[in-house]
């Protein structure tokens, strides 16, 4: 089996492509190593998935974003694994893509991906995460590919009254830009599914941490400035809170939705992949200062806009249809990351 993975040298695309290859299914990423952030971020997640960190250096060296990516296809080719550096947006590029690589299945996780950016600039949002995903819906059509998974965000369920958030709520009202095109996603994904029979699962992933993970997010940002001695900010009083999921759980949850359109038919389905635990931004500030055994210089400041209060997965239609499991609990988690971080900190600019 072939499988497209859109947004592969990311943080979770990367994991997930690391896993494919492990499971010996064949692999053609595509990515345009956008500039949300550093592309050297994104050569060291797929480095480090082929185990050739120490490459780096010498890619690091090559100062044309271009040769540097071509430098990096070059260390890490494999005939189960293709790197092609594309926009999503460019119909026509990614249309000689489909005719050459013919997968079987495409995985969508390229996207804009922050919340409070998607304030600033709407029209790029729409541009990538909708535009872009239309594209692939269209292509999907065009070559018979009836197989499709697309990322979605818990964001979708805005400020939900719910105690915790089901697929079943009605999510109608997203509060950022970056939502309404996931949102979006989830109903044009459906009508491509009804029309052309395409095999859907759209995953609503609760806040994903671990190796690799974002660099704007919240969990990174604050280990960084922890370990350095620098002030963090926290939105709101502290007490707003979050379903942190793992990144080992989430590809994992990914995995078991491949294999679920591997064997069942008419899927049109929207799944939460989360934890099912609240974790309030204080007690998870508590976690990194024991992890790294240092004290947090914290600054309370006003909560933004486009931030929920809180995110709490209903993951029971992902354990009955995936078998989905929840494996590592948030302080393992937390340590793997501070050991990922304080090794890549060796490494990365
Ligand atoms: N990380 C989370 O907590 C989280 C939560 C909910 C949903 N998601 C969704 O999961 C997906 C992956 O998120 P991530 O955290 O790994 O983000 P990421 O930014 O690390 O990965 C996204 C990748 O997509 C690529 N990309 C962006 N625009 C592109 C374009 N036009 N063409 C080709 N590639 C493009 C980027 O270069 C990047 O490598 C996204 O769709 C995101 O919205 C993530």
């Amino acid at each position: 089996m072939k499988i497209l993975v859109t947004g592969g040298a990311g943080f979770i695309g990367s994991h997930l492509a690391e896993k494919l290859m492990e499971a010996d299914y064949s692999i053609v990423v595509v990515d345009n190593f956008d500039s949300f952030y550093s592309e050297n971020k994104k050569i060291l997640n797929i480095l480090e998935s082929f185990k050739l960190t120490g490459e780096f250096e010498n890619i690091n060296k090559i100062n044309e974003k271009e040769k540097k990516l071509n430098h990096l296809k070059n260390i890490i080719s494999d005939k189960k694994y293709k790197l092609y550096i594309e926009n999503i947006c460019n119909m026509k590029n990614m249309e000689k893509i489909f005719m050459e690589e013919r997968p079987d299945m495409v995985i969508n996780l390229a996207a804009l991906a922050g919340v409070r950016p998607s304030i600033q600039n709407p029209l790029k949002y729409q541009e990538v995460n909708i535009q872009g995903f239309l594209n692939i819906l269209e292509l999907c059509h065009k070559f018979n590919i009836d197989k499709l998974i697309q990322a979605s965000s818990s964001s979708v369920y805005g400020n939900c009254k719910d105690d915790i958030y089901s697929e079943e709520a009605r999510v109608d009202r997203p509060i950022s830009p970056y939502a309404a095109t996931k949102k979006a996603g989830e109903e044009m994904g459906y009508v491509y599914s009804h029309l052309y029979k395409i095999n859907m699962i759209q995953l609503r992933f609760f806040t994903v941490y671990g190796e690799r993970m974002r660099p704007d997010l919240a969990i990174h940002k604050f280990i960084e400035n922890i370990n350095m001695g620098n002030e963090i900010s926290l939105f709101g009083d502290g007490n707003t809170s979050r379903d942190y999921t793992y990144i080992g759980d989430i590809v994992n949850g990914i995995i078991a939705s491949i294999k679920y359109l591997e064997v069942n038919k008419n899927v049109f389905e929207i799944i939460n992949l989360g934890s099912s635990r609240e974790i309030k931004l204080i007690d998870m500030v508590r976690t990194i200062e024991k992890e790294l055994n240092k004290n947090a210089k914290i600054k309370f400041v006003e909560k933004q806009a486009g931030d929920v209060e809180k995110t709490y997965a209903d993951i029971s239609k992902a354990k009955k249809l995936l078998k989905y499991e929840v494996k590592t609990d948030f302080k393992q988690g937390i340590k793997n990351m501070v050991e990922w971080y304080l090794k890549r900190k060796e490494v990365n600019i």
